[in-house]
């Protein structure tokens, strides 16, 4: 499959990777962009050779947002009748884990985008915010619900109302992202969480990241539930067997996937 946004490849064994590739628009997220994005994080979901997806741009840029030209003089019918951008990246339809790998700006779309992945690895000239306020809009890709929880109400206040950016260690320190490093590594550091994620049953892995997404926004008790339903369901697998087998006999497990 070729594409005319984006560059596919797999950087190790059992990763899938998707790098934006819009350098003159700072990989600004427009429609077939993001429907590229899509079908390719879809075509590796559906792959049993990976085990893990990273999401990316370039050094400069993960992404400056959402495509301003290309919303500029729509109206708010024009919008309800597009395919929004968080309905063309549809992080529900992946069961497998995907890490945001963010350096250079990650701005509106860009930040919500990376937000909605399960973990971001950052280098250390990141820069995250949501400055849709300059253009007189709000977030309109999850920004005030995924930022709020990540960063609490009074820094995502901030960041939304006034545009206040946050460096790479700044975000760090507030729980927004997973790892920082120099400009030379984080590539490296999110294709080890990467293949990390991908040596492991993926049967436990798809329970996990299923109970760690689907209990988010219920209350405590429907959570611990859920959690227990897929408790009991990991407890079928053949790699539950092999995995308690495996530590017993004081040897590395060897995963089927099943
Ligand atoms: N949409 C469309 N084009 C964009 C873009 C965007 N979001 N961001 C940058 N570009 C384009 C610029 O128009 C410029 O193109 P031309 O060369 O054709 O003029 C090119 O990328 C380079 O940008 P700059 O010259 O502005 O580069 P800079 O280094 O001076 O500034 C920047 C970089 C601070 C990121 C600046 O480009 C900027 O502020 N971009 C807009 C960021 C923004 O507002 N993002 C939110 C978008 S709205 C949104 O995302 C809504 C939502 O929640 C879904």
């Amino acid at each position: 499959m070729s594409y005319k946004y984006i560059f596919v490849d797999r950087p190790a064994e059992g990763v899938g990777r998707v790098r934006l590739n819009r350098p003159k628009a700072l990989n600004a997220l427009n429609s077939p962009l993001m429907d590229e994005v899509n079908e390719a994080m879809l075509a590796f979901n559906g792959d049993a050779g990976i085990g893990a997806m990273i999401l990316t741009g370039s050094d400069k840029a993960f992404a400056a947002g959402a495509d301003i030209k290309e919303m500029d003089g729509k109206t708010p019918i024009d919008m309800l009748m597009t395919v929004s951008l968080i309905e063309r990246f549809d992080m529900k339809q992946l069961s497998k884990p995907v890490i945001a790998a963010v350096s250079g700006y990650a701005l509106g779309g860009g930040c919500e985008i990376a937000m909605a992945c399960d973990m971001i690895v950052a280098s250390e000239t990141a820069l995250f915010g949501q400055p849709e306020i300059n253009l007189g809009i709000i977030p309109g890709a999850g920004g005030t619900q995924r930022l709020t929880r990540a960063v609490g109400k009074a820094l995502a206040m901030e960041i939304m109302l006034s545009d206040r950016k946050l460096t790479a260690e700044e975000a760090l320190r507030h729980g927004l992202v997973n790892r920082v490093a120099p400009l030379d590594e984080y590539m490296d550091v999110a294709i080890g969480i990467a293949q990390k994620i991908a040596r492991r049953s993926q049967v436990a892995i798809r329970l996990t990241k299923d109970a760690v997404n689907k209990t988010y926004e219920m209350t405590l008790e429907e959570g611990l539930a859920y959690e227990r339903r897929n408790f009991l369901v990991a407890f079928g697998s053949e790699d539950k067997a092999e995995g308690m087998r495996a530590f017993i006999e004081k040897r590395r497990a060897e995963w089927t996937n099943r």
